[in-house]
């Protein structure tokens, strides 16, 4: 006889967790499926949407993976990732962090290698977020936020900031969203999708705000800095506790070889962090994934040894290719446009150009459609009446894209 009450589905989804409500899929990449199918079918798409570099993998790294298979490096590694990698990361933090390594500098201890910056930022949600705890995300931000937030029974609540700010939140903002019930506040710079980024005073005034607001004793920041190697004005990459080191105790920094060594497929990312919440991290990596692929990290550690140097040539494609972007995109007479000052994308107000009860995803869908130009809509960022374009691809597909895309929107 059946359990008429055990076969009730739990969710609105059928048998799936109540984890699952209200959680988005990732909408990037399963707009990247759309346009792959399309062009599988032959149609003429000019994809603007790549989150990803379209360099190569450094040599350095090729080749540690072909030593690293000569020597049989094929075991398993410790959950928090091989030593060697983890005190490398931590040597490049302390770089970044000097106003830090005054007082107490990361050590290996600290680090703990993930199966990219994702995971990195979601072991922080999961190690850090009780059911309820509010999460401060400014908008626009990078779109897995708000979910992983959720995932882990947090509650996020948005800071909205505007085109006339550069997409950067203001102290005063976050006084007023600061509560006792804050644990965490994301930080993002450079910024996906808005390119803005912080300077060193812009960050300090923000730590002010935390440090001195009563009840946010206990909230930490979660600083994404995934693009650090993508600067591509004159203002200097800050990581934030170098603008905030008395925030020390209470900040986790994440980053990872994705976007900066162009190593996406191989997910390798991180997070520095006190040893307690590292701990906590490796705690629930080792149920959960356990370490990440031995190759990847031996292929990690050649890579971050790398110099400066070897960058420089990605950074002058695209600041050549981000120039060239604007400079098409500004011939939109209604278009607003802001220049980014890190990582590869033009985020672009096209709230004139559309048509009533549009959002910007029916409109991506449009221009897909009669344009044949991919962008990502910005709704799932948090800025319905924006799309971000990527620069992360050659010179052809920029100008071409962008004529196709501005011919389209003046007609
Ligand atoms: C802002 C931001 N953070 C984190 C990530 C995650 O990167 P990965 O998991 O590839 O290291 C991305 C990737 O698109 C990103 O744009």
């Amino acid at each position: 006889m059946s359990d008429s009450k055990s076969s009730k589905p739990k969710n609105s989804q059928g048998p799936l967790s109540r984890r699952l409500d209200g959680v988005s899929e990732s909408a990037t990449l399963k707009l990247n499926a759309t346009v792959q199918a399309m062009k599988a079918r032959g149609e003429d798409v000019i994809n603007l949407t790549a989150g990803e570099p379209d360099f190569n993998v450094p040599d350095a790294a090729k080749e540690a993976v072909i030593e690293s298979l000569q020597k049989n490096r094929s075991k398993y590694t410790p959950a928090p990732g091989i030593t060697e990698l983890r005190e490398a990361i931590a040597a490049k933090t302390n770089a970044q962090q000097p106003e830090v390594v005054r007082s107490q500098a990361w050590k290996a201890a600290n680090v703990i290698v993930t199966n990219g910056g994702k995971q990195a930022l979601f072991n922080s949600m999961l190690a850090l977020l009780d059911p309820g705890d509010e999460v401060l995300i400014p908008t626009p931000y990078w779109l897995s936020y708000p979910e992983m937030v959720k995932l882990a029974g947090g509650i996020p609540k948005f800071i909205p900031s505007t085109l006339a700010n550069q997409f950067k939140i203001q102290p005063e903002q976050l006084k007023n969203a600061l509560s006792s019930k804050v644990k965490i506040l994301i930080l993002n710079s450079p910024s996906n999708p808005t390119g803005s980024l912080y300077s060193k005073a812009e960050f300090a005034a923000l730590a002010e705000v935390i440090q001195s607001t009563p009840g946010a004793e206990n909230t930490w920041v979660v600083s994404d800095e995934i693009y650090d190697r993508i600067i591509l004005g004159d203002t200097p990459f800050c990581s934030f506790l170098n603008a905030a080191p008395g925030l020390r105790d209470r900040t986790v920094t994440v980053n990872g070889m994705s976007k900066s060594a162009a190593m996406t497929g191989w997910r390798i990312g991180w997070s520095v962090a006190p040893e307690n919440v590292t701990q906590g991290m490796i705690t629930l990596q080792g149920q959960s994934t356990s370490g990440i692929n031995s190759l990847a990290q031996w292929a990690s550690l050649a890579a971050l040894k790398l110099p400066d140097s070897y960058f420089e040539q990605g950074l002058q494609i695209y600041r050549k290719r981000c120039k060239l972007m604007l400079e098409i995109l500004r011939k939109a007479r209604k278009i607003e446009v802001m220049a980014p000052e890190g990582a590869f994308y033009v985020f672009i107000g096209v709230k004139d150009y559309m048509r009533a009860g549009e959002d910007s995803i029916a409109f991506a869908q449009r221009v897909l459609e009669e344009a044949k130009v991919a962008l990502v809509p910005g709704t799932p960022f948090g800025e319905p009446e924006f799309l971000r374009l990527s620069f992360a691809t050659d010179e052809q597909s920029i100008q071409n894209g962008c004529e196709r895309l501005v011919k389209y929107l003046e007609k």
